[in-house]
């Protein structure tokens, strides 16, 4: 495994003991069984509205089940940790941490200082330097003592360089009241609370290169720096909010700059998380099933930075279903991997299933992929699928392909999608008679997903 986690062992029980199947199937594989798999986080946010009940009781349940790691929408920030000087408000995200808890999740702690969601009463000392000092370590000293031991990461420092230009963000109480210090400062005092936690520098527009003249171009000086004077950063978190490109002809961030920036943070021994994606359509047009499954194709590009990069650990989606979104206040739409009624996505196909089919380097031994592949081809002989996750078992579904024919035993009726191997769906049909032509499918090797009411297999097979 390319990446050390500490994952509750209770996790992974819950997950799987909680769906509950009553057929021959093995329980579905999640993002997060197959993330725990390739030792990474899988994540998204709980909405604000999960804090106040607001949501349907499958949203907690696709949650709990598909993912690793948790961070709070709004619950963790000064506005709502701190809202009255000296006053802290913790209710909200004990709730968060004690639900992340009971079912083995890791938790980001978003996010100590941060020019946003700032409550009144700090402005009011926007001119006094030494106050505003007083009033940064006292929230950090109280917030991340409070959850000291339980928040594993927080994001220190938020959105604090500027969007246009290469230069610090001057619209922040922080900077305009106390300079650029505040940013070396807010790190040395929440390592000094919480030595274990790691620590991340979080922004936008990352990836968009690492040019001096880009944004991610000016942190890499600053990380540097940082790193050179001994600030305990241990992170940078991408929070990738990006558009579509094909709809938005002008947006500049790819999957490959971002993968840039997170060799560059190697050379330095800091790490690269995706914290914040989304990838959007412009608001008002019509999205097309071909244009969820390209997006489908550029979130798992993302992935791809996290599952490749050896020091990249997480990904972390902003928000569940397109229901309960941000985006709209960004003229943005549909840039979730759910839908408005919490049907997965083509996105989340892509994601599993590049999960699924991810096979780390080896380091020592080099993987003999011809031989994999006849023994997948050869139907003559054998059953021509590989499981891919653990189906075996009495009772259990077997399959077997010749030709474009793919057979299916011990299932009455069961709906089947056939993914190639970047997740992107190539043919979905109907298997009621134990038979199924793949109309249309290339020679080739593929994912297939059977799916019976809730439960579902896949594995990988060849067609010749
Ligand atoms: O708290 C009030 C509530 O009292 C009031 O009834 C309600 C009525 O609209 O508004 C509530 O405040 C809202 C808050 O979310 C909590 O729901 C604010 O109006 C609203 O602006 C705020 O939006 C949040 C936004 O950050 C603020 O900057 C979004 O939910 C949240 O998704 C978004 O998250 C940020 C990350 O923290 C940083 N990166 C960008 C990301 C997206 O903008």
């Amino acid at each position: 495994m390319k990446k050390r986690l500490t994952i509750s062992g209770l996790a992974l029980g819950v997950t799987l003991l909680g769906v509950g199947f009553s057929n021959t199937f093995a329980a579905d594989e999640t993002l997060r069984s197959l993330a725990e798999k390739n030792g990474i986080y899988v994540g998204a946010i709980l909405n604000s509205q999960w804090f106040s009940g607001g949501l349907p009781g499958n949203y907690e349940q696709i949650h709990k089940s598909q993912f690793n790691v948790v961070v709070a929408e709004n619950e963790m920030k000064f506005d709502a940790t701190e809202p009255s000087e000296g006053r802290f408000s913790y209710g909200n995200g004990d709730k968060m941490v004690k639900y992340a808890q009971q079912n083995g999740m890791r938790v980001r702690g978003h996010a100590l200082a941060w020019h946003s969601q700032v409550p009144g009463w700090v402005n009011n000392y926007r001119n006094d330097k030494q106050k505003l000092l007083k009033v940064l370590k006292n929230h950090i000293q109280n917030v991340v003592g409070h959850w000291k031991g339980k928040v594993a990461e927080w994001d220190v420092v938020n959105e604090a360089i500027s969007n246009n230009e290469p230069m610090w963000r001057s619209q922040s109480v922080w900077y305009q009241g106390i300079g650029p210090d505040f940013i070396d400062s807010a790190f040395v005092w929440t390592h000094a609370v919480d030595p274990d936690a790691e620590l991340c520098y979080n922004d936008y527009n990352l990836e968009q290169g690492i040019s001096p003249k880009a944004k991610a171009g000016f942190l890499l000086e600053q990380v540097k720096r940082w790193v050179k004077n001994g600030i305990p950063i241990h992170c940078v978190g991408s929070q990738t909010h990006v558009e579509d490109t094909t709809t938005d002809k002008h947006f500049i961030g790819s999957p490959d700059s971002l993968r840039a920036l997170a060799k560059e943070l190697a050379k330095l021994n800091i790490k690269l998380k995706i914290t914040e994606l989304d990838i959007g359509f412009k608001s008002g047009i019509n999205v097309s099933k071909s244009d969820l499954e390209r997006q489908g194709k550029t979130f798992r590009e993302y992935l791809d930075i996290v599952l490749e990069e050896p020091n990249a650990d997480t990904y972390l989606i902003w928000g569940v279903s397109d229901k309960w979104s941000w985006l709209g206040g960004l003229n943005r739409q549909k840039g979730l991997i759910y839908d408005d009624n919490l049907k997965p996505k083509p996105a989340f196909d892509s994601i599993l299933v590049r999960l699924q089919t991810f096979e780390p380097p080896k380091d020592t031994t080099v993987t003999d992929t011809t031989k994999q592949d006849t023994s997948v081809t050869d139907t003559t002989k054998q059953d021509s699928t590989i499981a891919i996750h653990q189906t075996a078992g009495p009772g259990s579904v077997t399959t077997h392909v010749a030709g474009h024919t793919l057979f299916i035993a011990g299932v009455k009726s069961a709906k089947v999608e056939v993914f190639d191997m970047q997740g992107r769906p190539v043919f979905s049909g109907k298997c009621e008679t134990g038979a199924l032509e793949l109309k249309g499918v290339s020679e080739g090797v593929y994912m297939v997903r059977i799916r019976e009411q809730s439960a579902s297999l896949v594995r990988k097979i060849a067609i010749k």
